[in-house]
């Protein structure tokens, strides 16, 4: 944490080279918007009263991701450049002195204590600013940077205006700056739209400090991969292998097996217990929570679901807004959403979905049902083939079914229905009345013989 820093995030910008109706920082690399990325990323180096982000383009979508964070928001109202977006925030970030991390918000792999060695350069250098830098193999598209005798920044150029020396310079600009605010705000005016794009460059600052008799110093990352901006969907998806190559790489020095990990995707944020093994071609996504000793068999999706200790989950099944409680199993080939509840010691087999269900303890569905909008007790049978009939067509209706309860194949439960405590459904029924604790309920007509039938036929 640095104590007298500010941080303000650049999200204003469309994002043109997307070819999106969505604005570019709502994209999303490691299972979070690249916005989230970076407010993520500066909440490790600065409280959350000290983060603001611009907003721009598509300004209410991404405020709501800010303000889902907790952090600020700056108004640009026009795009008028990286410049102009941190001068729209001179009112709120003037006044807190100190120092000042412009951040961008296209830039998700940084990593915070990278940003901390800039804070650092900047403080002991006694640079006016510092600056992000690294070396890459091909700099198209970024600004270079210009050093002068001394190897101090002189000068940062955009691609548009560099000439052919300059295009040949492999050091590029991160577009990241530690800036010491009061001489960036004494100073920030002097930018003009004096380029091909018409914009007011933050990139300007260096030579504009410079003539002002400060230093500008850098910082220059020895893995380039760590500043890749995102401007294209290309770039997108290289953020994203890398970000889900870390996540995955960190669950495995924390105690998970992870079986193939190139095989596997896990979001940023999912939380994964010691001695879970985690089978190949899964993805878990969202705020997944899984507890210590689960497995989770190949190819399994699991969404925005608790998962507690002892869970396991076999190959092929999918799984999201669910709870499976210690002990659950479930799959292969099952499927459990909103809101399923899988109770301790409970088992959902293949074939067999829930939705809005809730199983209780030690209850079994071990094949082929749907069981929706239903409450299940302790320690129930539910045959091969149970159908909740929970829909007319127009509403959903609810199922209640007792502990103990034994329902036989290929049963039809016409809800709304209650099968009380340790009653029994005969196979075949169709059950569309109460069935009282611990009767038999037959709802299927009696089976006939006709003797000697097919020869007389
Ligand atoms: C910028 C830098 C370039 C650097 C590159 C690194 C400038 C002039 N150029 O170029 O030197 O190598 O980043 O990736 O700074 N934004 C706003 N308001 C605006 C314009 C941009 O908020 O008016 C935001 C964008 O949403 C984006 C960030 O600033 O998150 C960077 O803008 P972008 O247009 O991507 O800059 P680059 O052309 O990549
Ligand atoms: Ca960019």
């Amino acid at each position: 944490m640095l104590n007298d820093a500010a941080v303000v995030i650049l999200a204003a910008g469309q994002g043109t080279r997307m070819k999106s109706r969505m604005a570019k920082v709502l994209h999303r690399a490691g299972g979070k918007p690249l916005v989230r990325q970076a407010i993520d990323t500066a909440l490790e180096i600065a409280p959350p009263e000290r983060i603001f982000v611009v907003v721009g383009y598509q300004a209410d979508r991404v405020r709501a991701e800010v303000e889902a964070a907790g952090v600020g928001t700056i108004h640009q109202t026009e795009q008028l450049g990286t410049g102009h977006a941190v001068l729209c925030g001179e009112d709120r970030l003037a006044g807190l002195g100190g120092r000042l991390i412009v951040f961008v918000g296209d830039c998700p792999l940084i990593r915070a204590g990278t940003l901390e060695e800039l804070a650092e350069m900047q403080r002991g250098s006694r640079a006016a600013a510092a600056v992000i830098t690294t070396d890459v193999d091909d700099p198209t598209g970024y600004g270079r940077i210009i050093r002068g005798a001394g190897g101090d920044v002189e000068e940062i150029v955009e691609q548009k205006a560099a000439t052919p020396a300059q295009l040949a310079v492999r050091e590029i600009n991160s577009g990241i700056f530690c800036f010491d605010s009061a001489a960036l705000w004494k100073h920030i005016h002097e930018i003009r739209p004096d380029n091909a794009a018409r914009e007011y460059y933050l990139t300007d600052m260096v030579s504009i400090l410079k003539r002002a008799g400060g230093r500008v110093t850098a910082v220059k990352v020895p893995d380039s991969s760590e500043l890749l901006g995102i401007n294209d969907r290309v770039q997108l998806a290289t953020a994203d292998r890398i970000l889900r190559a870390r996540k995955v790489h960190q669950l495995m020095l924390d105690g998970v097996t992870i079986e193939k990990p190139e095989t596997v995707t896990v979001d940023t944020d999912v939380k994964i217990g010691m001695d879970t093994v985690i089978g190949p071609f899964t993805r878990i996504t969202g705020a997944t929570e899984i507890g210590e000793n689960c497995r989770v068999g190949a190819s399994s999706i699991i969404d925005a679901s608790i998962l507690a200790d002892n869970v396991e989950v076999f190959p092929f099944s999918m799984i999201s807004a669910s709870r499976l409680d210690a002990g659950a199993q479930v799959g292969p080939f099952a499927r459990l959403r909103m809101g399923a509840h899988v109770g301790e010691n409970a088992h959902v087999g293949n074939f067999v979905e829930l939705k809005k269900t809730r199983l209780g303890a030690g209850s079994k569905s071990m094949h082929l049902a749907y069981l929706g909008d239903s409450t299940i007790g302790e320690k129930v049978n539910i045959g091969a083939g149970t159908i909740t009939c929970n829909y007319d067509g127009k509403k959903k209706y609810p199922t209640v079914i007792g502990d103990g309860v034994f329902v036989g194949s290929n049963s039809t439960l016409i809800a709304p229905v209650e099968i009380a405590e340790g009653a029994y459904i005969g196979a075949g029924s169709v059950i569309n009345q109460k069935v009282p604790a611990r009767a038999l309920a037959l709802g299927r007509s009696r089976q006939v013989n006709k003797e000697g039938w097919s020869k007389r036929k």
